[in-house]
């Protein structure tokens, strides 16, 4: 998920070169999304609509950074980003304009976008717990909170404090549970790792296998994409791990979004409006599932079959935006927790 200099460098020409042309038919994107299916997207968009979409790809706080140095002269029309955190950032530095759209509404289920329409969700994302089936039985799993006991020391594997993905999931527990319960959970999980935090999720599920722990905590399309993989070694680690939903009895799973929200420097105010639509609407929000395994925002769409061979499950329907304004408590207690 680094800053990809060099694809923003040409990005970023391209879009100066257009210059002026972009008044018609285009929208230009700030996307942290890093996935190849993405691209497809746009250009079906264009062909539905003939607006052609201009990406400018990079980590969403180089991206925001941007856009606040930008300012009104900014080419951006959409912010897109892999976490709701940052999409919170950005509308309270006033880089996003509220977007009314019926279709939005319709498509995007409250709690998953901003009340005032600064950001909508675009794909659910669950983060679960994998575990290697021949050490771990999955009635001995309930919980986040469950991997605090002493029965899983030196057995749990995930990445760094500094990744968006564990803030938001901490967030969620002091959202729910309250700072104290938060600042336990996290010296409990640090005290149960199998291993100082490194690499990203997928490198915690090939850990799993490898044996270096035997539980990891990952995003549910992690483990699709092994699956799907390129490379035979990584099929057989999403073959070999099993996924399970915490919380079922309560809260459901900390679920997150990748999102996005128009800017408010955005020249093709109109464009972006249709372009968050249509990645909303069933056709795009089915290839999101099966072609980069997540799950739809869209309550009318189904999850992919991949997807829905894992099961159904209940997920924790907290409001997103509160994963934003308790990320810095978050990173803090993390930080305390002495969690790398
Ligand atoms: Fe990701």
């Amino acid at each position: 998920m680094r800053f990809m200099f060099r694809s923003l460098i040409v990005a970023a020409a391209a879009l100066a070169a257009a210059g002026p042309a972009l008044a018609d038919g285009e929208v230009n994107v700030y996307s942290h999304r890093h996935y190849d299916t993405d691209r497809a997207l746009y250009d079906r968009f264009a062909e539905r609509t003939g607006i052609t979409v201009n990406v400018l790809q990079g980590s969403a706080d180089e991206l925001i950074g941007r856009l606040s140095r930008e300012g009104a002269a900014s080419p951006a029309d959409v912010l897109m980003t892999v976490d709701a955190g940052r999409l919170v950032r950005a509308q309270a530095m006033g880089l996003l304009r509220p977007a009314a759209s019926d279709a939005l509404r319709a498509n995007v289920p409250a709690h998953l976008r901003d009340p005032g329409g600064h950001w909508y969700g675009l794909t659910r994302r669950a983060r679960v717990i994998v575990y290697h089936p021949e050490r771990v039985s999955p009635a001995e799993l309930s919980t986040y909170a469950d991997l605090t006991q002493p029965r899983w020391e030196g057995r749990i594997l995930i990445r760094s404090s500094s990744n968006i993905y564990n803030q938001s999931l901490l967030a969620s527990i002091i959202a729910h549970e309250g700072e104290a319960a938060a600042a336990a959970w996290a010296a409990g999980v640090v005290a149960n790792m199998a291993r100082t935090p490194q690499g990203n999720d997928r490198d915690q599920m090939k850990a799993v296998v490898a044996g270096e722990g035997d539980l990891a905590i990952v995003n549910t399309y992690y483990v699709g994409r092994l699956l799907n993989s390129g490379d035979e070694y990584e099929r057989e680690v999403g073959a070999q791990v099993r996924v399970f939903f915490p919380n079922q009895e309560d809260r459901g799973t900390h679920v997150n979004v990748s999102g996005a929200g128009v800017t408010a420097s955005a020249k093709n105010h109109d464009n972006a409006v249709k372009l968050l639509e249509f990645l909303t609407g069933a056709e795009a929000q089915e290839r999101f599932s099966a072609a980069n395994y997540e799950y739809p925002v869209n309550p009318a769409v189904s999850p992919s079959p991949l997807l829905q061979s894992w099961g159904a499950f209940a997920a924790d329907d907290l409001p997103l935006n509160r994963l934003g304004e308790l990320n810095a408590d978050a990173v803090r207690i993390f930080d305390r927790a002495g969690w790398r």
